[in-house]
């Protein structure tokens, strides 16, 4: 897993506070020190912590994320939201759309889309969520849901080259059930294949995310196609975060 880019993404969801900021002394440090040219770290703290964030990864090597962006881009009568324009403006250069927590909320595809467009105008990278529940996975609808979430997300969208996909399938976030690795593997060589044959995009990355944990982390990495990850919950402790990244290397 050396010779290419990995990218480590951290989904704070609602967690954190003006404290937290301390935390991230650690991983500035080892992001600074670490040999491994190929590694990008991204963190997504929730909206408050945008600002602060941003300020601490000046001059790093991380880089600066949100959780999600409103479907209107601008600036507009819409109480509680946030566009691409204003987290462009913030200092992010990620946004992760289409999460399953948010989709639960009533997020469709057709929203998905607006906001991929309106990240796309913004010139931000957009890490599209995408993964089945447990039922459909039960019904073996798994490819099919995650070729329709992939084809609606997309619609109308001709360059994929800032778009990253992270697959996750929802029984598995928070929970520490992760797929058997073979199954997980072919869920991934899916994905890729499909992107590549219907938008001829060959390099498309794709990470894994749903209780990657340190635990399970020498089992995933063996999944070589695998670009990087998307991690919940053990983001939050910097040093488990340092230590899934260092023993995605070894
Ligand atoms: P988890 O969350 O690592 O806590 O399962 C992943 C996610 O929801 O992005």
């Amino acid at each position: 897993m050396t010779n290419k880019y990995m990218y480590f993404v951290a989904n704070w969801k609602m967690y954190g506070n003006t404290k937290s900021v301390k935390t991230l002394k650690n991983v500035i440090k080892f992001s600074k020190f670490s040999k491994n040219k190929k590694l990008k770290i991204i963190y997504c703290p929730p909206n408050t912590l945008l600002n602060d964030f941003s300020k601490v990864f000046k001059n790093s090597k991380i880089s600066l994320g949100a959780q999600n962006c409103f479907h209107e881009d601008g600036y507009g009568p819409y109480t509680g939201s946030i566009s691409s324009k204003m987290l462009k403006d913030i200092g992010a250069k990620y946004v992760l759309i289409g999460h399953s927590e948010n989709r639960k909320l009533g997020e469709t595809d057709i929203l998905v889309n607006k906001k991929i467009k309106t990240a796309i105008n913004n010139n931000l990278k957009i890490i599209l969520c995408i993964g089945e529940s447990k039922s459909e996975r039960r019904r073996k609808k798994t490819h099919y849901v995650l070729r329709r979430q992939i084809v609606n997300s997309l619609k109308d969208i001709k360059k994929l080259n800032n778009i990253f996909f992270a697959y996750e399938p929802i029984w598995s976030i928070g929970t520490g059930n992760i797929l058997n690795i073979n199954n997980l593997e072919k869920d991934i060589i899916l994905i890729k294949n499909f992107i590549k044959k219907r938008y001829k995009s060959s390099s498309q990355i794709v990470l894994y995310g749903g209780s990657v944990n340190l635990k399970n982390i020498n089992e995933i990495k063996k999944i070589k196609i695998l670009n990087g990850f998307l991690i919940g919950g053990a983001s939050q402790n910097s040093k488990k975060f340092i230590d899934i990244i260092k023993k995605s290397y070894i």
